[in-house]
């Protein structure tokens, strides 16, 4: 089946780019990356010997979808996909919404599948129309007052039928520390409103209707075992949070959802394969982290633009822009990631894109093949705007006009540009995506010598807010 590509040929220039004796010489190092990724990480892995340097070591995500398609080939039913699929396929008809409650890593690839992968106006569809699976909310990633509000009023006013099934809704909650205050908080809030709505069933339905997904122990762990909850998954040990996409974390959301969470797997799966066999030149991981490496290093481009050239791909950049900076943002290195939409940012950000500090490079994410019939802009006796000319153009056509366009405009003013290509967005093309991303954002770590694994800074900010919360 079809890989996605990379194409870099708008950044390998001696005028603004790299050249191509830079990336030759950077292939041993790269190399050299690779096998530590394949051969040592695994090994240091299994026989706890990982060196204090390289701690922690969270390199699971690289083996785990492999680990979850022989799992589910081995025990079926019994595999932790076996149960995300039995779980996800036997509530459906007894649900009208599902919560997912999370923060970071622990939400964001979930948001990103759900919008590249389903109708854009799924939560408005009606039960046929969303294929009898549930609406699906966000929660817990944030303690915004009035979005809480209006969500739970949005759940007790339930579906728009009658039956019981309209009325319910179930809360899939997602932390693998089990400890953090935003999901926390929610998770009590969004119990009691759903123990609330169910009335005298609450005891017979909590059970069922509470799913969570968390490390073996800790404070999530306790409270779902005091539940009762039926299921309770786990988020690996050995995946952090933001790499945890293809693990339960993502995957329960997704097959929730109904998308085809075995394709989503073997997408990642091919692209190990293509990142552990093809050569330097011709591997798109290994491409990719080249160019963008030695551009911030020798061209000082220190904010990485992902610019995705599809509205249902923002959130895949959110999901992108949290793994690069909290994974390499460290000891004052790493780039800035930051995502754009085209063409609704060439109406915000591109004029400083364009002529402002020239600091960036932008790496096009480019869906070649479009799921829906091309939308032709039409003839019309009204010609006052003048696009009758243009009446055969489809929108696809503009958009292709629009990157050609941009990465010219941008070359002109000595801007590097690369093109990711998508052949279609499915959870199979999603798959290789993640992981491409995954592995290009570790070894790049590695490059700058920071740790990609953990999170040093992010535990201060919770400190000070426990503080002044009055918590010791
Ligand atoms: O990448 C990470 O580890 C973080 O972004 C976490 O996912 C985030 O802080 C949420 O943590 P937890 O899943 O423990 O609630």
């Amino acid at each position: 089946m079809t890989l996605l590509r990379f194409d870099p040929s708008g950044a390998i220039n001696s005028e603004f780019g790299v050249t191509p004796e830079q990336l030759t010489a950077l292939y041993p190092q790269l190399e050299t990356l690779r096998r530590e990724m394949v051969e040592v990480d695994p090994q240091q892995y299994a026989e706890c010997e990982v060196p204090e340097a390289k701690q922690p070591l969270d390199a699971r995500f690289y083996w785990l979808p492999q680990e979850q398609l022989d799992a589910y080939k081995q025990h079926r039913e019994a595999s932790e996909l076996g149960r995300i699929f039995k779980v996800a396929n036997s509530l459906a008809s007894d649900i009208d919404a599902v919560v997912v409650l999370g923060i970071g890593g622990s939400y964001m690839g979930a948001r990103a599948m759900m919008d590249a992968c389903c109708d854009p106006y799924h939560n408005e569809l009606n039960r046929a129309g969303r294929g009898s699976r549930p609406r699906m909310y966000f929660e817990g990633n944030n303690v915004d007052n009035d979005a809480s509000q209006a969500l739970l009023s949005r759940l007790a006013a339930g579906g728009y039928g009658d039956s019981p099934a309209e009325q319910r809704h179930a809360l899939v909650v997602i932390s693998k520390s089990g400890g953090t205050l935003e999901t926390a908080a929610a998770f009590r809030q969004f119990l009691a409103a759903l123990r609330t709505s169910l009335g005298d069933e609450a005891d017979k339905w909590l059970p069922k209707l509470v799913i969570p997904a968390t490390g073996d122990g800790g404070k999530l762990h306790d409270l779902a075992t005091a539940i009762g909850c039926e299921e309770i998954f786990s988020v690996p040990d050995g995946v952090g949070g933001r790499f945890s996409v293809l693990s339960a974390v993502g995957l329960l959301p997704a097959a929730m959802l109904g998308l085809d969470c075995m394709k989503l797997l073997e997408g990642a799966v091919a692209m190990n394969q293509h990142f552990e066999t093809a050569p330097p030149e011709e591997n798109v991981v290994l491409q990719y982290v080249a160019v963008n490496h030695l551009l911030a290093q020798h061209r000082d481009k220190s904010i990485r633009v992902l610019s995705v050239w599809s509205k249902e791909l923002e959130a895949v950049g959110l999901w992108y822009d949290q793994l690069l900076a909290e994974s390499n943002g460290k000891d004052g290195k790493g780039v800035t990631p930051l995502t754009t939409v085209n063409t609704r940012d060439l109406h915000s950000r591109h004029q400083q894109h364009q002529q402002g500090r020239n600091d960036k490079v932008f790496n096009n994410l480019i869906v070649e093949s479009y799921r829906t019939d091309p939308l032709p802009i039409g003839t019309s006796e009204l010609n006052q705007d003048t696009l009758n000319d243009l009446a055969d153009k489809t929108l696809i056509d503009i958009m292709s006009a629009a990157i050609k366009g941009t990465n010219d405009a941008l070359h002109a003013d000595g801007r590097p540009t690369t093109d990711i290509i998508l052949p279609t967005i499915d959870t199979y093309v999603l798959g290789q995506l993640f992981q491409m991303l995954m592995i290009a954002t570790v070894i790049e770590g590695r490059l700058l010598g920071v740790n990609p694994y953990g999170q040093p800074g992010v535990e201060q900010y919770k400190v000070n807010m426990n503080k002044n919360l009055g918590r010791a």
